[in-house]
């Protein structure tokens, strides 16, 4: 077997953000795309053992142990694969980390993806939820994205209209058991006009001095506030928002307005949507800074579920079970998660 190394029974700790303890029956790091094929053929994987692709594990709650495999992809080659005076392509293989990216294109003079900056997590993840971040996604960007099918045991190159790309969403979010994303392509400007309307990016530029932005002085901006914002997953363990902002019609979006002046509400996926925040409904349920044992809401943005140490995944759910039935019972508002929750199901309307 070339192009994969497979171990047994390993520890996940270290490979998640959330930092719980869990461990993959079998765990497969892969060097060459190539020899998926193989790999999926391999003995354990035919007999039916479930798999799952692991970047950098920034977007899992670990629940269980794995009983299947890990496939860890390490190809993290970029390079331009065609160039002229006005942009290039890029292609970047699905091991890369997302903000090493980031800012390798904004070192060759390409633009698009500042307001992305200092997102975790590697570049195969990137269109699985179609990440964004300060009012760009990563969709925008993205010309195609190349990805091995289970199904077919082939490499596919998939294109942006074929991705359906939409709030934290995407084709092969809603097919988990049937993408293996092993590149992606992305189509870059040299030249557009910069996004800083995102609340406290104009604020942040001059704080820095700065009075003639340019990309390099966004990226650097977001990545202070998010720096402030956000818990640092290396001291403390989350995985960025637990919950989407859930999306709900005018009507509704005024309904709860009315009874609750100050939520805030913004621009939805449609003309007849909006988005509505989940964080200040959860904050308003009095969970802001909660903490029971090592598992908690962090203080500084309530959208985030904290692992002070040693919390497990299964408490860590329960607890965003508990948030989820509150803020449901205050707003009838259903909250969905985020993560990808590894080992058990979210029923985000259940009673405890
Ligand atoms: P993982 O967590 O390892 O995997 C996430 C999902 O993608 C899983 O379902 C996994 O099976 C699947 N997957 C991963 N790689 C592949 C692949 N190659 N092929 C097929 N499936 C794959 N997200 C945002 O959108 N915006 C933000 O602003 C943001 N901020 C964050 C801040 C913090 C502090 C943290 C911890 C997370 C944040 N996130 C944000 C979430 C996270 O960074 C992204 O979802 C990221 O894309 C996850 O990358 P990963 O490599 O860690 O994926
Ligand atoms: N707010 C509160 N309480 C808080 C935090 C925020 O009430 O503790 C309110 C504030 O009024 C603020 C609003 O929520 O105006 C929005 O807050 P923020 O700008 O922090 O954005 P968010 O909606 O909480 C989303 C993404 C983040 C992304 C930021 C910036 C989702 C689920 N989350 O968060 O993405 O970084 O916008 O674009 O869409 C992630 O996906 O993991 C993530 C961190």
């Amino acid at each position: 077997m070339t192009g994969f190394q497979l171990a047994e029974n390993i520890s996940l700790q270290g490979r998640n953000t959330f930092r719980v303890p869990a461990r993959a029956a079998m765990l497969a790091d892969v060097t060459d795309a190539d020899s998926l094929a193989e790999l999926f053929d391999y003995a354990m994987l035919r007999d039916g053992n479930p798999v799952l692709v692991l970047g950098e594990g920034s977007n899992l709650l670990f629940a269980d142990d794995y009983p299947g495999v890990v496939i860890c992809l390490t190809m993290a080659g970029m390079r331009m694969i065609g160039e002229n005076s006005a942009g290039a392509l890029v292609r970047c293989e699905a091991g890369a980390n997302w903000n090493d990216l980031v800012g390798w294109t904004l070192a060759r003079g390409l633009v698009g993806l500042e307001n992305m900056a200092l997102i975790p997590g590697t570049v195969g993840a990137a269109p699985i939820q179609n990440i964004g971040a300060y009012g760009a996604e990563a969709g925008e960007f993205i010309e195609t994205v190349e990805a091995f099918r289970r199904d077919t045991g082939q490499i596919k190159r998939v294109t942006k209209a074929d991705c359906e790309f939409g709030y934290r969403d995407s084709l092969f979010k809603r097919e988990p058991d049937v993408w293996v994303v092993t590149a992606v392509e992305f189509r870059l400007p040299r030249e557009r006009e910069l996004r800083l309307d995102y609340a406290g990016v104009h604020e942040e530029l001059a704080a820095m001095g700065v009075t003639q932005a340019r990309a390099v002085h966004v990226a650097e901006a977001i990545s202070r506030i998010r720096t402030r914002k956000l818990p640092n997953p290396a001291i403390l363990g989350n995985a960025g928002s637990f919950f989407k902002n859930p999306i709900v019609t005018i009507d509704q979006a005024e309904a709860l307005k009315s009874q609750h002046p100050a939520l805030p509400i913004f621009p939805g996926v449609s003309a007849d949507s909006r988005k509505i925040s989940a964080a200040w409904m959860i904050e308003s349920c009095g969970w802001k800074g909660y903490r029971e044992g090592d598992a908690g809401i962090a203080a500084q943005h309530a959208l985030v579920l904290v692992n002070y140490g040693n919390a497990s995944g299964a408490q860590l759910l329960d607890l965003a079970r508990r948030v989820a039935t509150s803020v449901h019972e205050k707003f009838q508002i259903a909250l969905e998660p985020e993560p990808r929750i590894i080992g058990a199901r979210f029923d985000n309307t259940s009673r405890e």
